[in-house]
């Protein structure tokens, strides 16, 4: 790990199955800034366990989604890479950073509105962005690779690396969010006017990075679109037509206008499957690669990954104890 590189971390909750908005909205940031950054990535599973959850289901979903992660790209040689709960710097970072996080501010929190309506609430959900902070924080990251849902959990750890400084010194820098420009927020397949994720209930309303190419072909097919038939751009008036444009945009590095010119007479029959094809194209080497995964090996990779954590994470932890009067005596 050299010095001048700047430090990259990110996180996923191992909650259901990673889906192709995780992967297009962050993962494919994740894996292309191993190339040039100090690359942290952790399986946030304390963030996950604000939910109620069966601890023996648990153990196998975090292995899966560690092993999803390393199918997508994420290499344990070169990136750091853990399971949350293994470095407990994380959680005591994030005792320290609530006590000058204003409950105001977590009262603002979208995500927490959203999940204590339909989850019900407890105080983990209520601090969910403290510790996610702290994750950031604690390793000193300059850029943090998400989609666009975790904008305002960002802007709420900037702003809390300042009050720290201002209180104790400039420790931490303030950390930038990595958004891609289109696919920040891939939308469900049967309700283009809500964000595709983990939890609805609808399985068709996601495509999953494990689907087979089958079951993502059937997806794409009964994706709600609309009745006039032009391939076009538009969110407003053509938000399905718009998250099929992104999503194989995503999948082929061609640009939305390219796609456009295209398909724009083709009728969304012939473009559905071709996005299904894009996407089945995507998918089929991450796919391969997970079914060659040794469940056994993982796991030995992530406890190397923690121990590798805990060292570096206990130097930084150090310095924080001593900055807030709380070293050794
Ligand atoms: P999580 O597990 O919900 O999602 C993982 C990543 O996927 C992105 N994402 C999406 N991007 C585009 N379209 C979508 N429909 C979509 N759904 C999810 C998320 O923005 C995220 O980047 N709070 C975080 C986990 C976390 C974290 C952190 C992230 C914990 N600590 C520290 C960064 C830094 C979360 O719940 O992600």
């Amino acid at each position: 790990m050299s010095e001048d590189r700047q430090t990259v971390f990110s996180g996923l909750q191992p909650t259901g199955n990673v889906h192709i908005g995780n992967y297009l909205g962050a993962l494919v940031n994740w894996v292309k800034l191993q190339d040039n950054y100090d690359t942290i990535y952790c399986v946030v599973d304390l963030h996950a366990i604000t939910v109620n959850y069966d601890p023996a289901e648990y153990q196998k979903e975090r292995l899966e989604a560690a092993k999803v992660l390393i199918a997508t790209g994420i290499d344990p040689n070169r990136s750091l890479f853990y399971f949350q709960s293994q470095v407990p710097q994380h959680a005591e970072l994030s005792w320290i950073l609530g006590t000058m996080t204003p409950t105001g501010v977590l009262n603002r929190m979208t995500q927490f509105k959203e999940k204590a309506e339909s989850a019900g609430s407890n105080l983990g959900l209520y601090s969910y962005p403290v510790l996610m902070a702290a994750d950031i924080l604690l390793y000193r990251a300059n850029l943090v690779p998400v989609g666009d849902d975790q904008r305002q959990h960002l802007e709420m750890t900037r702003d809390l690396a300042e009050r720290f400084n201002n209180r104790f010194g400039e420790v931490f820098p303030i950390p930038e969010a990595l958004i891609p420009e289109k696919t920040a927020r891939v939308m469900s397949l049967t309700d283009p006017t809500a964000k595709m994720s983990k939890s609805a209930p609808n399985e068709k309303s996601r495509v999953l990075i494990l689907d087979s190419p089958d079951v993502i072909r059937k997806k794409i097919k009964s994706a709600v679109t609309d009745s006039e038939p032009t391939v076009r751009y538009d969110w407003d008036e053509k938000p399905g037509i718009s998250n099929l444009l992104e999503i194989m945009s995503g999948c082929t590095d061609r640009s939305v206008d390219d796609l456009v010119s295209e398909y724009a007479d083709s009728g969304y029959g012939v473009f559905k499957e071709a996005v299904a094809e894009a996407v089945v194209t995507k998918l089929a080497p991450i796919r391969s690669a997970y079914q060659q995964l040794d469940d056994r090996e993982v796991a030995r990779l992530m406890q190397k990954g923690a121990l590798d954590a805990r060292t570096r994470a206990e130097g930084f932890a150090q310095e924080i104890r001593k900055v807030t009067g709380l070293s050794a005596p």
